[in-house]
This record gives structure tokens, sequence and C-alpha cells, in this order.
């Protein structure tokens, strides 16, 4: 082939890879993504120095080697302006090293870098510039600095078809040839999971985890409310578990594990739950703060080991009586994750008998307790556990005959 067709096939190949494939097909996201976000520790009060040393806490914490990946600087880092060429820029003052050298430094740690923007006309709750209409130039900005996840929010967007205005933003990214992770964040408006998946690698399912146990309740169901406590965002889980899977996953947001408003309970109850969801671990914890029970917590093998299952089934409320649920996951080896879940104001029993994971023919299967790292043993058609109240038992339970 002559040098000028070959230039012509690789180009036409070219067109038709960044046309025709997917953000779901860069390979990306195969389970949930895992990493830490600076949102919910510290709004807009972010720069620098707090990023850096947060990806330190997670190579020194042990949350590196546990398989937290992305450091994600959410809203907060951009300039007011963008440049005169129409290029985003970081806020000088809070980031005066710019966002190449904070991905470099994260890079050199092993880790990844996200960043934040949004769909519409302005960033939620900065004001600085979102998107719109930006899509390439800001695609190929961050592709430029190394970003390896973007987020987009979906304030001011009025007017704007969800579906389009992302599936814009995932061709922009596909075409600078940067594997990026794509975070849809519209908050359930134009119910994301049924088209999400073709262009993102995640979508929220709902607004802002408040980090309270079930606060916005009175509100949620009036014209702009949503679920603002963390059990009410797992109510409305329930019926999108078909929609996940490897490279798409549905996001309750993020964690709230350690932050005020959670008791130790409450915490690990999440984290367990949010493993049972198959959900991106991202923490939202202050990290140079933080107790070793909380990172006790977030550096649990065992339930992240249910979260990252290669499966990537998600999992279902699969029993409900009164404040005793039952959440269970079927995992890739025959086995199935279970958190036993007492809402209530006191501890209680729970049971969870075989038939309640669909195993008709099962009498006899073994159960590790994932929290107290224990095995209890081969047990006839059920296991019962006392639950303290607002937490958590989690097992593995496997069939005798697997
Ligand atoms: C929205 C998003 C949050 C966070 C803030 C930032 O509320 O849902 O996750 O990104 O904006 O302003």
């Amino acid at each position: 082939m002559k040098p000028a067709r070959i230039l012509a096939t690789a180009m036409i190949v070219t067109v038709l890879w960044a046309t025709c494939t997917s953000a779901l097909d860069n390979g990306l996201a195969q389970t949930p993504p895992m990493g830490w976000n600076s949102w919910n520790a510290y709004e807009l009060k972010i720069n620098e120095e707090l990023i850096r040393s947060a990806a330190d806490f997670m190579v020194s914490s042990g949350m590196k080697d546990a398989g937290y990946q992305y450091v994600i600087v959410d809203a907060g880092w951009k300039s007011e302006n963008r440049a005169a060429n129409g290029r985003l820029v970081a806020d000088a003052k809070k980031f005066p090293s710019g966002m190449k050298a904070l991905a470099d430094s994260i890079h050199a740690k092993g880790l990844k870098f996200g960043i934040y923007t949004d769909a519409g006309t302005g960033d939620c709750d900065s004001g600085a510039p979102g998107s719109k209409g930006y899509e390439s130039q800001d695609a190929a900005t961050f592709a430029a600095w190394g970003v390896d996840l973007v987020k987009v929010d979906w304030c001011n967007s009025e007017g704007l078809n969800a579906k389009e205005v992302y599936t814009r933003m995932s061709r922009a990214i596909l075409a600078t040839r940067r594997p990026m992770v794509l975070s849809v964040c519209e908050w359930g408006d134009n119910q994301p999971w049924l088209w999400a998946g073709e262009i993102a690698h995640m979508w929220r399912t709902t607004g802002d985890d408040k980090g309270c146990w079930d606060c916005g309740r009175e509100t949620m169901n009036k014209p702009g409310g949503y679920p603002r406590g963390w059990t009410l965002i797992l109510d409305a889980q329930s019926a999108l578990q078909g929609y996940a899977g490897p490279g798409r996953w549905n996001d309750p947001d993020m964690l709230q594990v350690g932050n005020a408003g959670m008791n130790l309970e409450e915490s690990r109850a999440q984290f367990s739950l949010w493993s049972i969801l198959a959900a991106p671990l991202i923490a939202g914890n202050d990290l140079h703060t933080m107790p070793p029970e909380i990172a006790g917590i977030l550096l649990n093998k065992e339930v992240i080991a249910v979260d990252q299952d290669p499966k990537g089934i998600q999992g279902n409320r699969v029993k409900k009586e009164g404040e005793r649920e039952i959440w269970a996951r079927p995992l890739r080896d025959g086995s199935q994750a279970v958190v036993l879940f007492n809402r209530g104001e006191y501890s209680s029993e729970i049971t969870l008998q075989w038939r309640d994971l669909n195993w008709k023919d099962t009498k006899v299967a073994t159960v590790r307790d994932l929290w107290a790292h224990q095995d209890w043993g081969a047990m006839r058609d059920a296991y019962t556990a006392n639950v303290p109240s607002h937490g958590v038992k989690m097992i593995r339970v496997t069939p005798a005959h697997l």
C-alpha cells in the first residue's frame, strides 16, 4: 500500500473507532471504581497541598494497596474565567502549580487523577464555568493534564437534554484517545441507568448523600426534592440492579464513612451495603485525621472483595420484616455475600434462611463473617445473628456442595 493510502485508511479507522465505540468499550472500570474525593470532607475549601497530602495518606494508610486508585478533585479547583483561548484554568491561588503538575505528582505515587466539571453553563456551588459548548476543548485539556477520571455534574443545565450532553462529553473523551472514566452526576433526574451505560462508566442514581441516617424524608417526593439520608438513598437502589455490570455502575454517591453524622455502626453498615450494591467505593472523609477504627472499615479487604467481585452482579434486598432487612449479592464462585441490616433503635436478632438466597435445594452451607474475619463453619438451613441498632452483620455463605 502507498503511504498516502495507509494514512487515509488509518484516518478512516480512527474516525470509525471514535464514532462507533462507546466509553463502555475503553476497558476501564471493569469493577466499580475506588478512590477518594475531596467534596464530602472539604467542599470548596481545597488546594493543591491538601490534595497532595490526601494522596500521600492514601498510600501510607494502606488504601492504595487495598485498591483505592482515584484521587478526585471535586468542585472548587477552577478559576472564575476561562483563558482568552477558551481553555479552563485552575484557580491560581489554590492550585498555583497547575493541574498538570498535580496529576504528575499523583501519578508518581502510583495513583490516578480525577477531576470535576459540569455539563451546564456553570459548576455547582462555585459558579465556575461549566463545560457546555466546550466539551471537546475541555476533554482535550483534561487529557493533556493526564486526567484519568472526569466527573460531570448537572447544575445550571436548564433546557439541556441529559443524554445528549453526556453523550457529547463521552465522544469528546473518546476522541482524545486517553482512557478516562466518565462519571455522570445528574442525580437520577433523567433515569441515567437507562442510557448512561452506553456512554459512561458510572452514573449517580440520586441526589447528594448528606451523611445523615434518613434526612430529607419529608421533602424527597416534592418537586426538586431528593432523598438525602443514606438509608433513603439505599432504598432508591433496589430496582436498579439489572443495569449494572462490568464497565457500567449505578452510583449511589460517595461514602460518608467516617464523617460527622455517621456513628461507627452506621459507617460500617454503609460500607457493607455499598459493597452489596457493587457501588463505586469513593471515600469522602478527612484522611489526615482518620482514626484507626475508620481506617479499619475502609481497609476491610474481605468487604472490598465483595464490592470488586469480577462478575459484577449488583445485589439487592431479598427480605424485609419491619426494620430488619437482608441484602444479598451473588458472587463469581457461587457463594453469596449477605448483609443483615437492622434499621431499628435497639439490637435485634435477624435470621437468614438459605431459601432467602434462592437456594431451594441447599441444606448445608458454610458461613464466614466478613467483619469478625472468622469462619463459623457449616450450618443447616439458616444463620441467626444479633445485629446492633443501625448496624450490620456481613457474611459470605457458600453451599456445602461447592
Ligand atoms: C453536586 C454534586 C456533588 C458535588 C457538588 C459540588 O451537588 O452532586 O457530588 O460534586 O455538586 O459542588
